[in-house]
């Protein structure tokens, strides 16, 4: 449906001042994370050639820039504001991978109404978020800005963010524009290489990476953001398929799409041609607005009058960005989110920082537990040992922009705060790294690896003698941030070996061990999961990192995450996920048989399942029954079980329902995400936990990309991670 005001100001507009909306800048100042920045942006955004900007911030700044829209140009159209809030505004949460590891929708949409309402209050009405990218591969940096490797949780995670960051009103100060990224298949990159090619059979981009956005696009995000790779070799940014055919005219999206950065320009460099040309492809394609490499603001005008970009091309991308800034209510008031006062109200409230401490308690995993040294006792004598204990510029983790380490706490300190009877000694024991070259190459953003002028052999030392005269050992170690995140690809997963011999020697030492252990991504943690210690993972957990850390390590939660991703044993396993084929040859595993699907010398298991976490306590689950042996298509089956918390503390459980359609036209997934529900049990308590199956819970998309459910028998699986045995069938008749 047109809207009057949108349609009455393109009337009035020249062309020039339709491809000036198109244009998307960022003066610099914050992250850039291209080679390019803006220039001249006042100038530009005067004369009219400016859509919207990101990278700026705060009432005042915003204002000029909006004055200079709003005062200056013939229509006085007002910008869009932009931002990457990725992980919370000021208030930074744990990386996405990590709160995805909550299973928590509620706590998930709620931090997005957070940081919307925090971004809102300094201007911001834009926002570069969710990052959806199904990733299979550890190796990928980014893996630690999405959800993890599953489309259906993938999809119920999508959803509570974009419902969290656009509410139900856009025109409301406290709600923003989301954006879902990165359109698409970003994190299916070869190689787990940044920027690399993809591709993939539709039939696969169709049931198992394509759900995400999808899920957004219904929940009603107002943007898409296109990826920097290349689908079926043509970039997303020109790729129409993508954009138009799949995105408009199946989905029927009706916002707008942005490039990532750089990207229409980055097209010379994938081959597709100069910048004239590549700018034509792309707005031809179906993308609306140009991120940073203003190659549609200087080429377009010229390929409208050679013809290969038609005028009506042009007003159609800038009536869906007019119509968003409409959606904000932009037009009736452009000054709208630059509220001085909201600033100190909103942003960084104590409520804000205590429910970012929950959402970081709430995406610890519990790894491995031994020999109940955890919870610890909070008078004991610790010594709290590693680089990351006492590391403030490692909490935030990658893409906090909006953030500020010098906010977070350390988990020194959340001892101190959580624990103050506790005798806490603390010795750093060793180096993220000492390769010199590693240290440098992921310093490139800020000195986040500092290599000690004390050598190894010195800071192991006073470790080991911190160690000898305590109680417990809690050794902090892992990734710096700059280790994750966009361009971290890395080819090993292991924790550096300056850290694993710290913590070889800390074992040997006989002290109980408990190893907290940060990381953006799955790591191969294979030695240490032999080793006999307990392994909280914590990722980078937020603003207020070493608060949660101290309650869950003292007890005071008691640790609920579950993986979203598969944990390699090795990365010659990688892609490895819980959804794999049977193939024609299965292996049984046991025993080595020649001419199965199977390595000569590992499992073709994960180390560590999607789906799995421990507890302080223990959960048992009873028999998992169906209602009925048969449904038909407009039916429904209830699955059901009982789970009984049989351990010494209350707890809380994420109760996974996993399918299997037993035959069907394309060879099916072993199991299928399908259901989950987050309970909380006291000590002793049962609760009957049940799941309802329609038919549109069994489709999937076969050969001719229809979304269908076929007839037959379906497995299901009820339990505490993707390992939960199938415990009986139905059919669909
Ligand atoms: O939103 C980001 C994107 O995820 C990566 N490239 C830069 C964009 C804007 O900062």
């Amino acid at each position: 449906e047109r809207i009057p005001k949108v349609e009455e100001l393109l009337g009035k507009m020249t062309l020039e001042e339709k491809i000036g909306q198109l244009n998307l800048l960022t003066p610099g100042g914050g992250v850039a994370t291209g080679a390019v920045v803006s220039k001249n942006v006042e100038d530009k955004i005067k004369a009219g050639n400016v859509g919207g900007l990101f990278g700026v911030s705060g009432p005042d700044k915003i204002r000029i820039a909006q004055e200079y829209a709003v005062n200056d140009t013939r229509l006085g159209i007002p910008l869009l504001i932009g931002s990457d809030v990725i992980h919370g505004y000021k208030t930074t949460f744990p990386i996405p991978l990590g709160s995805a590891a909550s299973w928590d929708m509620d706590m998930l949409e709620k931090s997005a109404q957070i940081a919307a309402k925090e971004a809102t209050a300094d201007g911001i009405n834009w926002n570069f978020s969710p990052m959806v990218d199904i990733a299979r591969d550890p190796r990928w940096g980014r893996i630690a800005e999405g959800a993890g490797e599953d489309p259906y949780l993938g999809s119920r995670i999508a959803e509570a963010y974009v419902k969290g960051y656009q509410g139900t009103d856009l025109t409301q100060p406290q709600t923003m524009l989301a954006t879902v990224k990165h359109f698409a298949l970003y994190g299916a990159a070869e190689g787990g290489r940044d920027y690399n090619s993809v591709d993939m059979s539709r039939v696969k981009m169709f049931n198992e990476y394509l759900p995400p956005y999808k899920a957004a696009v219904d929940a009603g995000v107002a943007s898409v953001m296109s990826s920097f790779n290349d689908v079926d070799g043509v970039p997303a940014s020109g790729n129409k398929w993508l954009l138009t055919d799949l995105l408009r005219d199946r989905w029927n999206f009706d916002g707008f799409v942005v490039s990532d950065y750089t990207s229409v320009n980055e097209m010379i460099a994938h081959g597709l041609g100069d910048l004239q040309e590549v700018s034509a492809l792309s707005i031809n394609a179906g993308l609306d607005m140009d991120m940073v490499g203003e190659g549609f603001l200087t080429t377009l005008k010229k390929s409208v009058e050679e013809g290969t970009v038609s005028e009506e091309t042009i007003t159609i991308a800038c009536r869906r960005i007019l119509e968003a800034k409409y959606k904000l209510g932009l037009f009736d008031d452009p000054y709208k989110y630059l509220d001085n006062k909201r600033p100190d109200a909103d942003i960084l409230s104590e409520e804000n920082r205590a429910f970012a401490r929950e959402v970081a308690k709430h995406s610890f995993v519990l790894l491995k537990k031994h020999n109940n040294v955890l919870p610890l006792k909070k008078n004991a004598k610790i010594a709290l040992v590693g680089p990351l204990a006492d590391s403030r510029e490692n909490m935030l983790g990658t893409w906090a922009p909006t953030g500020d380490v010098s906010l977070a706490v350390t988990i020194k300190e959340g001892f101190k705060n959580v624990a103050p009877d506790a005798q806490v000694t603390y010795s750093k024991g060793a180096n993220i790294t000492n390769d010199t070259i590693l240290a440098k190459n992921v310093n490139v953003f800020g000195e986040r690896v500092s290599i000690s002028k004390d050598s190894p052999d010195a800071l192991l030392k006073s470790a080991l003698n911190a160690a000898n005269a305590a109680d417990v050992v809690v050794a902090v170690i892992g990734e710096a941030t700059e280790m994750t995140g966009e361009a971290a690809s890395r080819t090993t997963l292991k924790i550096d070996e300056s850290q694993k011999k710290m913590l070889r020697e800390l074992v040997k030492t006989g002290k109980p061990v408990v190893a907290v252990l940060m990381s953006g991504r799955p790591l191969n943690i294979s030695e240490e999961m032999d080793m006999p210690i307990s392994i909280l993972q914590v990722w980078h957990p937020g603003v207020e990192a070493g608060n949660a850390i101290a309650d869950v390590l003292f007890g005071d939660y008691n640790p609920s995450g579950k993986l979203t991703v598969s944990w390699p044993r090795s990365v010659g396993q990688i892609p490895v996920y819980y959804s794999m084929k049977n193939t024609g040859r299965p292996s049984s595993q046991k025993e080595f048989e020649k001419f199965k699907s199977r390595y000569l010398d590992m499992p073709n298991s994960p180390l560590l399942p999607f789906g799995y976490g421990l507890s302080y306590t223990t959960f048992e689950y009873g028999k998992v029954t169906a209602s009925a042996d048969s449904m038909t298509e407009n039916g429904s089956i209830t699955i059901k079980t009982t789970v009984t918390n049989t351990g010494n503390y209350d707890g809380e459980e994420v109760v996974q329902l996993y399918l299997h359609d037993k035959v069907r036209s394309i060879t099916p997934p072993m199991k299928e995400l399908k259901g989950f529900q987050k309970i909380s049990l006291k000590k002793g308590e049962s609760k009957e936990v049940t799941f309802e199956i329609t038919a549109e819970d069994l489709k999937f998309y076969n050969s001719q990309l229809d979304f269908v459910a076929e007839p037959g028998e379906f497995e299901f699986a009820v339990g505490g991670s993707s390992d939960a045995e199938m415990a009986g069938s139905f059919t669909l008749e």
